[in-house]
């Protein structure tokens, strides 16, 4: 007969007893609840296979072992920088919408978070910091704008343009535009901190900055002088899309670096037909953004569908989430709410935004888990 001191005995034998917060016997039904080392999925299902494996070859083949394991604590990020980066007055909290792969998405859904944001109240600012392949213009309706230069405090600041409530400034406004795409690094980083510093942004209480894809120059010029809250990690579910967002999330998580991620949102999620709005279709695999995120202990603020409805209102210039009391508003002020939440922790976890000066990129390596 299985007995509660047996059990206890042999957890105590296999070392897991320091994990084991509570656990029942009845008959041949064994209930243990425990917490894991790591977050990690794949940390928790080797300890459920390890355990299971134990119980059935001490006790036999007819033991069911009923556990619950839990994930640890997760400390807070322990921030380590110097404090190099300038505050830009005004400007409450900068957050980086990126992703690792081109495509997936990243500046519809910054337009879309950014009229969201709007929607419910706060004060936005948009900029575009793909130099190369600006789409900000013409996802908000503002092709062919100029920002006029206005003084403020003894300084000539260019004024964002505005529309839907949000301000923004692209490369694609200003009239040497099409010469930027054969710019170098630095002038691209100069123009790009030009639009961050040398702006009207006026009282900010979100600067969202759709940045370019990929991990490269740009991305370490914004974060070299930029003071980023936070960054939110933008993936469509296929396995390649995902590789390239763990490097993307890799970047931010460099110990020089050290840019809290608040969120992953999974982008072309599936697939309703405009006919059949209740049916999904899961064409690029399903809750693969769920598993990487569960994975990296970081969290899931939003599912958005594919749906011809958002690729269209892109093209003229009017966000999808601007449509009044539908499906994809819904979400995405879902998504924004939880971004927010995700923000409030952090601000209130760790020590006030800072930028981070990276003088040298050798050295760095993806932080320690
Ligand atoms: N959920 C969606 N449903 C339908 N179409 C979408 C959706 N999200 C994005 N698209 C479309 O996919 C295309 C690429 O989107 P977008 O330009 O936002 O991607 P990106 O990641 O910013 O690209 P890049 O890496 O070039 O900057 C656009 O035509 C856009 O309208
Ligand atoms: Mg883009």
């Amino acid at each position: 007969m299985l007995t509660k001191s047996k059990v206890q005995d042999f957890l105590k034998e296999i070392e897991v007893d320091d994990l084991v917060s509570n656990f029942q016997v009845m008959g041949n039904d064994v209930y243990i609840d425990m917490t894991s080392h790591s977050p990690a999925m794949h940390e928790k299902k080797k300890l459920e296979v390890a355990m299971k494996q134990a119980f059935a070859s001490e006790f036999g083949e007819h033991i069911n072992l009923k556990l619950k394991i839990a994930s640890p604590e997760l400390p807070a990020t322990p921030v380590t920088n110097e404090i190099k980066g300038k505050q830009i007055p005004g400007i409450q909290n900068i957050i980086a919408i990126a992703s690792g792969k081109g495509g997936v998405g990243k500046s519809t859904v910054a337009a879309n978070l950014a009229v969201t944001l709007a929607k419910m109240g706060f004060k936005v600012g948009l900029l575009d910091a793909d130099i190369y392949g600006p789409s900000v213009p013409t996802m908000l309706d503002t092709e062919g704008q100029r920002p006029i230069s206005v003084e403020v405090n003894g300084r000539n600041l260019m004024k964002p343009i505005e529309n839907y409530g949000v301000k923004m400034l692209s490369i694609g406004y200003f009239s040497g535009a099409n010469q930027a795409v054969v710019w170098r690094g630095p002038m691209a980083s100069k123009a790009l901190n030009q639009m961050i510093r040398d702006a009207d942004w006026g009282e900010l209480d979100f600067l969202l900055i759709d940045l370019p894809p990929g991990t490269g120059d740009i991305h370490l010029s914004i974060i070299q002088e930029v003071p980023v809250t936070g960054a939110v990690i933008v993936s469509t579910p296929q396995h390649v899309a995902l590789a390239d967002v763990r490097k993307g999330i890799a970047m931010f998580n460099m110990e020089s670096i050290n840019i809290p991620v608040l969120g992953l949102i999974e982008n072309m999620a599936y697939f309703t037909p405009e006919e059949l709005p209740e049916n999904k279709y899961y064409i690029f695999g399903k809750q693969g953004a769920q598993f990487m995120a569960e994975d990296l202990g970081i969290p899931v603020l939003g599912e958005i569908p594919l749906i011809q409805s958002i690729r269209e209102a892109g093209d003229v210039g009017r966000p999808a989430a601007l449509q009044e009391n539908s499906k994809i508003a819904e979400i995405y002020t879902k998504t924004a709410q939880n971004m927010v939440e995700s923000l409030v922790e952090r601000n209130t976890n760790l020590p006030p935004t800072e930028a981070v000066k990276i003088t040298t990129m050798a050295g760095c390596s993806p932080k320690k888990k």
